[in-house]
């Protein structure tokens, strides 16, 4: 039996059903920009894996740092013990986000928990003066997205992320535009832990760009309220704005910072979640003691050796100035598309570019026109974007803006054809 067709039956794939609803294109290899189906065909891959290959794949310093580290130990408990590649992942974490308490888990989702569980640890061992009232609320962004798990769902946007389905299961948190942030901090300083954002650009929540300004408005606030200023920078994070955190666009410092995706060059599943000494010691010495979380395969001695040699791989490297070359060739070669009828507005910004269209009805569509031309891209709803891997040549980069004009051109024409017919 094909491997496909053990696919269909098997294998339920993200946001899809069992079968899946969509084609399901099978991998055989990756190298470099490049992705390798089964039949042969090679695609040009405009989404660096959901913002996190950004040294492209198989790169060989981390094949290296992987094998090497396979030799001496792939896995051991974190649990009362520690191992190398962990300690010293974590102390390159504390130094890049200057938040020195730093806590390695699997995946992006589980940093967010731990960050909300963690703001709330540190309110509740603070006692804080508003005793009577429950703390354990967070202020969100409309167009939030922090993941997938029940409590991150629960500071992602209502409109967006499936609330309605999960009902009364979820924690009722309080929204905001990012107008109205201040307002709303002002109003509701004393009902909540903290504050969680996304810095400059909101991901899957609406692929959102923003000027600095709210961050500083949050950062000021919290610190007058004394609440908990979550930076969530799993998607943002090591350079894709085109500095190494979106906060440092804004000049801040966050209480706590959640970090994963492009930790380990998008080769394992490894995240993080780093906060400041006096949070860490709030917690530690107080009647609390613990921070309750431990995932199984935390400090992976594999998943951490990757990442020590990405983030060496990525300071060793003149990263800033590729990803303001891939801006520039995203905002000459995307921008002229906003003249198009299907079209609603283009953002760029560092390694990402973005198309709103007018209507969600184009995204298969789209996808597989793309595919014809040897590109890999996954729109999602209205939004056609693509986030880049740092090392990808000018000639790659156009084929994949290319490959997005001419599918939004063809689609353009066939919507105006069908209007005169
Ligand atoms: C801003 C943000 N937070 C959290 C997550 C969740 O990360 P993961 O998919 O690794 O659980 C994502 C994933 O897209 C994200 O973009």
């Amino acid at each position: 039996m094909n491997y496909l067709d053990l696919d269909y039956k098997h294998t339920w794939h993200p946001y899809n059903a069992l079968p899946s609803k969509s084609k399901i294109l099978p991998v055989k290899k990756t190298f470099e920009q490049t992705i390798v189906l089964e039949d042969g065909r090679k695609l040009t891959d405009a989404m660096s894996s959901w913002w996190s290959a950004i040294h492209g794949y198989n790169h060989p310093v981390l094949l290296k740092a992987l094998k090497n580290q396979a030799n001496i130990m792939p896995h051991m408990m974190f649990g009362g013990l520690t191992n190398k590649p962990a300690a010293k992942l974590c102390k390159k974490i504390a130094d890049l986000t200057k938040l020195p308490s730093v806590f390695l888990c699997d995946s992006g989702s589980v940093s967010v928990e731990v960050a909300l569980k963690t703001a709330i640890l540190y309110q509740k061992a603070k006692e804080k003066k508003y005793k009577n009232k429950s703390v354990s609320k967070f202020i969100s962004l409309n167009n939030a997205y922090h993941g997938d798990t029940l409590g991150c769902m629960g500071v992602c946007d209502p409109k967006n992320s499936m609330h309605s389905l999960y009902g009364d299961y979820l924690p009722k948190n309080i929204f905001t535009s990012i107008w109205n942030l201040e307002d709303t901090i002002n109003k509701y300083h004393k009902e909540v832990a903290g504050v969680i954002i996304e810095p400059i650009v909101q991901g899957a929540g609406g692929m959102k760009i923003h000027s600095p300004k709210y961050l500083k408005i949050a950062r000021k606030l919290c610190t007058k309220y004394d609440l908990i200023l979550i930076v969530d920078e799993i998607a943002t994070g090591f350079g894709h704005t085109g500095k190494m955190w979106g906060c440092n666009w804004a000049n801040i410092t966050p209480d706590i910072m959640t970090i994963g995706k492009s930790l380990t060059g998008g080769m394992m599943s490894l995240a993080a979640m780093a906060t400041t000494k006096n949070i860490s010691d709030t917690i530690s010495k107080s009647k609390i003691g613990v921070l309750m979380h431990g995932p199984t395969f935390m400090g992976n001695a594999l998943a951490c050796a990757v990442a020590n040699a990405n983030i060496a791989l990525l300071l060793g490297s003149s990263w800033k100035k590729k990803v303001k070359n891939i801006e520039s060739i995203f905002k000459k070669e995307l921008y002229p598309l906003i003249n198009l009828n299907i079209v609603k507005d283009v953002r760029c910004i560092g390694a990402i570019g973005v198309v709103e269209l007018k209507s969600d009805k184009y995204a298969q569509i789209l996808q597989d026109y793309c595919v014809e031309q040897g590109v890999w891209i996954r729109p999602f709803g209205k939004l056609l974007y693509s986030i880049v891997a740092y090392t990808i040549s000018n000639k790659e980069l156009k084929k994949i803006t290319s490959a997005i004009k001419i599918s939004i051109n063809k689609i353009s024409s066939e919507s105006i054809n069908a209007k005169t017919k």
